[in-house]
C-alpha cells in the first residue's frame, strides 16, 4: 500500500464554515492512511474520489486525536457540488497525503508572517494552529471579497490571547480593514525596520495574483517565502504532466504544492499562466469561481 492507494473512509462530521465552504472530517481508522499519519504536514493534500463523479485535489486541513482527517471545501463545479451533497456516515475515495507541505522554521526565526486569501487559508489555518503549539509567534493575514467569506474566524479566536496577532481583511470593507491581503502585508512590514525584518520568512497560500503580490513584496523586503500552488490536477501523483510550469518543468503535485523564493523566481508561469484541462496555457487573469 502507498499513498496512492485510494481508501474508502466514513464522513464522521460535516461543519458549515460559511458561505458554499465545508469541513469534513473522515475517520482514517482501520485505514491504511493511518501508516502515513507521522508525515502529515500543512500544505499537503489528498486527491477526493466521489464515485461516479470525479476526483480532485484538497488540502488537509488537519488531523485530531480521535483518528480523522479533515478537509474543508469550497463549492465551485462538479465535484466540490456532489462532495456538499454529502451526508455525515456517507463514503469517500482518499489518496494521500500527497506533496510536500510547508516547512517549519528553526527556532531562530525572528518574525513569521501568514497571508491567506479564500480557501487558501485551509493549509495555513492548520500551520497556524502548529505554531500555536511550538509557542512561536506570528502575524496571520486572511483576505477575502466580504465578510461571509471569511473562512475559520471563529478558530482563529483561539489564537487571539496569545502574542500572535490575526488581521482581517474585505475588498468590500464589511470586515477588517478595507483592503487586499497583499496590501494589508505590506503595511505590516512597514511598521518593522530593516534590521528587525532579518531572519523574517513569510507563507501564502490563495488566489494566484494575490501570492504573486505577496512575493513581489518579500522580494523587496528581503523576506524568504513559502507559496503553495494550485494547478488543475488529473493523477495528483507525477503522470499526467497536467500541473507542470515552465521553464523547469516542475510538477506541483509532486515537486510541490509548495516552493520556495529560490524556486518561485525561476518559475516563468507563477503569477502570470496555468493550464486548463486540455493542458493549453491561458493567462492566469481569467479569473474563475475559485478566486
Ligand atoms: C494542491 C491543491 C489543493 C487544493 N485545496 C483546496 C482546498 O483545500 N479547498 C478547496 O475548496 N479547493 C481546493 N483546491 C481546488 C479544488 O481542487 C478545485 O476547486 C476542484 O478541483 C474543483 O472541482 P469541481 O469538479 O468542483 O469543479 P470544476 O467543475 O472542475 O471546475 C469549476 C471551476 O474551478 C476551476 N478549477 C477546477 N479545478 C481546479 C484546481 N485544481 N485549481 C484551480 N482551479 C480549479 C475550473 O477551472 C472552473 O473554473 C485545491 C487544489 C489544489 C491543486
Ligand atoms: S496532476 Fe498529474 S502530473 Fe501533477
Amino acid at each position: 500500500m502507498t499513498e496512492n492507494t485510494i481508501q474508502t473512509v466514513k464522513i464522521k462530521r460535516i461543519i458549515n464554515e460559511c458561505d458554499g465552504i465545508k469541513t469534513f472530517f473522515f475517520d482514517v481508522r482501520n485505514t491504511n492512511l493511518t501508516q502515513n499519519n507521522r508525515f502529515l504536514k500543512p500544505g499537503q493534500f489528498v486527491m477526493i474520489w466521489v464515485p461516479g463523479v470525479d476526483e480532485v485535489p484538497m488540502s488537509l486541513s488537519g488531523y485530531d486525536e480521535d483518528g480523522c482527517w479533515s478537509i474543508t471545501v469550497k463549492n465551485v463545479g462538479e465535484c466540490t457540488n456532489a462532495i456538499h451533497d454529502l451526508n455525515q456516515g456517507d463514503y469517500i475515495g482518499v489518496r494521500g497525503p500527497l506533496g510536500n507541505g510547508f516547512e517549519f522554521p528553526n527556532e531562530n526565526i525572528r518574525n513569521i508572517f501568514l497571508i491567506g486569501g479564500g480557501v487558501g487559508m485551509v493549509p495555513l489555518k492548520w500551520l497556524s494552529f502548529e505554531f500555536h503549539k511550538m509557542n512561536y509567534k506570528f502575524t496571520l493575514i486572511e483576505g477575502a471579497k466580504k465578510y461571509d467569506e471569511l473562512v475559520f474566524v471563529e478558530d482563529l479566536h483561539a489564537l487571539e490571547d496569545s502574542n500572535s496577532e490575526i488581521l482581517y481583511c474585505t475588498e468590500d470593507g464589511s470586515y477588517g480593514s478595507k483592503e487586499v491581503a497583499s496590501e494589508a502585508f505590506e503595511k505590516v512590514l512597514q511598521k518593522y525596520s530593516e534590521a528587525d525584518l532579518i531572519n523574517s520568512i513569510a507563507f501564502t497560500c490563495g488566489p494566484e495574483k494575490m501570492m504573486y503580490k505577496v512575493f513581489q513584496i518579500c522580494e523587496k523586503y528581503n523576506i524568504e517565502l513559502q507559496a503553495s500552488l494550485e494547478r488543475i490536477m488529473r493523477c495528483g501523483c507525477g503522470l499526467c504532466g497536467l500541473c507542470a510550469l515552465d521553464p523547469l518543468g516542475l510538477l506541483v503535485c509532486k515537486d510541490g504544492p509548495v516552493f520556495s523564493s529560490k524556486i518561485l523566481r525561476k518559475i516563468e508561469d507563477f503569477g502570470k499562466f496555468k493550464r486548463n484541462f486540455t493542458g493549453k496555457k491561458i493567462s492566469i487573469e481569467k479569473r474563475n469561481k475559485l478566486n
